[in-house]
């Protein structure tokens, strides 16, 4: 059984190092693995790291215990509606994205999403950013407040954009998603699915359109598909840190601070700022030679 959870291990090991920060396990998969969490110390150890794995990158919530599961519950079967048409009206932008917000919380779709105590995560601070952050979708901590990149993971991205000479008020924060994908686990966060991201890619489209950003940053590993589609060879370690473009706005795929919670190296957090770097120069931000700095390697 040990051979069985270290096999697992070392697979869960060995995507982190390629950029994958998130996996779902189904429940078969977790019960069978069960009995190996209970056999040692060893083993519970090595349980908690999976556990943070299996919580989708993001700082683990303490395990619950055993809800019961109901496949219903699960939307990743459940063919979803065609994606909404959205027509901005005029007005100004904050009219506009007023309206939009509305369209979404009088989204019947939307609505069924949530769980009990879940709000819709629409976005957040400046109409008028020159930089629109884009994450995957909200987590518990979002849903329970309706706003993207908190807890822990939002507390990191804080501090990037301060080091950024940025505040949270200065850029605009959304998801691909605007809920919390739910899943039937007692505990964590799921990715969303393909068709998720695309239902609600409208949203998201007329949100870049009244805040017209300069650039664009992905944030997790499921925007890559999510914002330019699916493809077999395109993954964030083949295109994290170069320039895409999504519907003509430059758009940079890089790590969720959520990664860079667990991958606190200085190769990779200099890999996230390199990221940022390019981004405020993209944009005419100056940089300080104090900022082209962080986390090299001291001479
Ligand atoms: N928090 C978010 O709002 N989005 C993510 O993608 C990750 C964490």
């Amino acid at each position: 059984m040990n051979d069985g959870l270290n096999a697992v291990y070392e697979e869960l090991k060995r995507l982190r190092l390629e950029g994958m920060d998130r996996v779902f396990i189904n429940d078969n998969t977790l019960e069978q693995l069960q009995p190996c969490v209970n056999q040692s110390t060893a083993s519970v150890a090595s349980a908690i790291d999976l556990q943070t794995a299996v919580n989708s990158g993001r700082v683990p919530s303490p395990p619950a215990p055993k809800a019961p599961t109901s496949k219903k519950s699960n939307p990743i079967d459940a063919p979803l509606p065609e994606p909404p048409i959205i027509k901005i009206p005029d007005g100004d932008a904050t009219q506009r994205m007023q309206w939009l917000k509305e369209q979404i919380e009088a989204s019947p779709f939307c609505q069924e999403q949530l769980r009990k105590n879940d709000t819709l995560v629409f976005g957040s601070g400046s109409i008028n950013a020159d930089i629109f952050f884009c994450g995957e979708a909200p987590g518990e901590e979002e849903a329970d407040n309706g706003i993207p990149f908190q807890g822990k993971a939002g507390e990191l991205l804080t501090k990037i954009l301060s080091a950024m000479g940025l505040t949270r008020e200065s850029v605009y924060m959304t998801n691909i998603l605007k809920w919390r994908p739910k899943h039937n686990k007692p505990y964590g966060n799921r990715p969303p699915t393909q068709e998720e991201m695309n239902y609600c890619l409208p949203y998201l489209k007329a949100q870049i359109e009244i805040v017209q950003p300069k650039v664009i940053i992905a944030l997790g590993n499921a925007t890559v598909p999510g914002l330019l589609g699916p493809a077999p060879d395109r993954n964030m370690s083949e295109i994290q840190g170069t320039w895409q473009s999504f519907g003509g706005t430059p758009v940079i795929f890089t790590f969720q601070p959520s990664y860079l919670l667990f991958n606190d190296t200085m190769k990779t957090k200099r890999m996230a700022w390199e990221d940022m770097l390019k981004a405020m120069e993209k944009i005419g931000l100056p940089i300080s030679e104090k900022q082209q700095a962080y986390f090299l390697p001291k001479q």
